[in-house]
């Protein structure tokens, strides 16, 4: 059995990715390491620690601490490590920049600094890979023509983005440097369960749930190219497995919206599903002060991903998006905890946190 050191893994998208993770044969061990932010919820991980006692384990602790990642990597020998871990909210981080560089900039160099020790000293086998999840938001902003490729360059807006293309530049030079086998992709919005209601689509969902105002940033017509959270944890798989060491993977939905167009459709789908007249929802938007430094528009091109390593994104943009806004219907318990902070309580109650 394998034993997967899993960053960040009570996150949106880490969660997602182990809960697939048990869904399928791989016959792994995950070790968890999340140190449960406001965006870390136990609650996201299907009580795995009770159902997979031998074959998943949670340490609460930091990406910073090196005694801890030293302990992790050479008493557990671990064979790979999928880094999820960060600060991920760009609202947030124009709020406060240094947080981002401390979890995204200084714990991915702890981590992949300890990792590189460890994978030196027991000369790892040649499946051994430290995958780096990243963002499309490195690249920058795109006119209306054009797609990110693998060879754009780097020029990110927010303390965010800066802050993971410092990442992403470090885990290269840690592969040229030192020979550390990694793999880095960069991937366009995902959405699904388990999302911080900070994020735009789950943002929504709950403000019409509470009938809130909906608050669009400018002029609504910013794009982003969606992904859904499932076909994204395919893409990880794939690239963890088969991914050549130092490449970097591009992974998007071709599936560019706008703003606007998302708010309109989740308007009409709650409004359908909870019975309420149609268009009494878009009544609640509000256009509402732009972000500072707001990217226009994010699309990605896919083809490295496609044609080297055979993944396809499934899930239809629609679809994807009623399956989401269902999952929060059906999970009032979840939301409830999330928005009362319910969780946070019992983090403290538990960690002294
Ligand atoms: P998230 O904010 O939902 O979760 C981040 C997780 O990291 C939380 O569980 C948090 O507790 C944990 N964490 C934060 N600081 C930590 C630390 N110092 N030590 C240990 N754990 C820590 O983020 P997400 O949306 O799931 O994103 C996961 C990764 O994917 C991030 O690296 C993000 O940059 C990247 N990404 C996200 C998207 C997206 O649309 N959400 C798209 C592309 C890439
Ligand atoms: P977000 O979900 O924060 O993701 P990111 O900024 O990483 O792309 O935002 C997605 C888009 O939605 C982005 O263009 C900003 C916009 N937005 C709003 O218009 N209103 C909101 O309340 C939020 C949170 C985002």
């Amino acid at each position: 059995m394998k034993k997967i050191l899993i960053t960040g893994g009570a996150g949106f998208i880490g969660s997602n990715f182990i809960n697939n993770v048990f869904k399928t044969d791989l016959n792994w061990k995950i070790i968890n390491l999340d140190i449960l932010t406001y965006a870390g919820n136990p609650a996201n991980l299907d009580n795995l620690a009770h159902r997979f006692l031998d074959k998943y384990e949670f340490v609460h602790g930091d990406i910073r601490d090196r005694p801890l990642l030293e302990k992790l990597f050479f008493e557990k020998k671990i064979d790979g490590v999928i880094h999820f871990a960060a600060e991920s909210h760009v609202d947030r981080s124009i709020d406060s920049p240094h947080e981002f560089v401390k979890t995204n900039v200084e714990g991915t160099v702890s981590l992949i600094d300890v990792c590189t020790k460890y994978y030196k000293s027991f000369k790892k086998s040649s499946e051994f890979r430290f995958l780096h999840v990243s963002t499309d938001e490195v690249y920058g902003s795109l006119g209306t023509h054009g797609y990110f490729t693998e060879n754009t360059p780097y020029d990110p807006s927010s303390p965010y983005s800066a802050s993971k293309a410092a990442s992403d530049h470090f885990v290269r030079a840690y592969f040229r440097t030192y020979g550390l086998p990694v793999v880095i992709t960069n991937c366009s919005n995902n959405y699904g369960p388990y999302q911080f209601p900070e994020k735009l689509i789950p943002l929504i969902i709950l403000n019409i749930m509470e009938q809130k105002t909906l608050p669009v940033y400018g002029d609504g017509k910013n794009i982003r190219d969606w992904l859904y959270v499932t076909d994204h944890c395919n893409a990880l798989i794939k690239v963890f497995k088969k991914g050549v060491p130092g490449e970097t993977y591009n992974i998007g939905g071709n599936s560019e919206q706008k703003n606007i167009e998302i708010v309109n459709l989740i308007c009409k789908i709650m409004d359908r599903l909870e019975g309420r007249k149609h268009g009494s929802s878009q009544k609640l938007i509000k256009f509402v002060a732009d972000r500072p430094g707001h990217d226009r528009r994010y699309a990605i091109d896919s083809t490295k991903i496609k044609t080297e390593l055979g993944w396809k994104p499934e899930y239809e943009f629609e679809d994807a998006l009623e399956k989401t806004v269902i999952w929060y219907l059906e999970n009032k318990k979840w939301v409830k905890s999330v928005k009362t902070g319910t969780y946070l309580e019992w983090i403290k109650k538990n960690y002294n946190r």
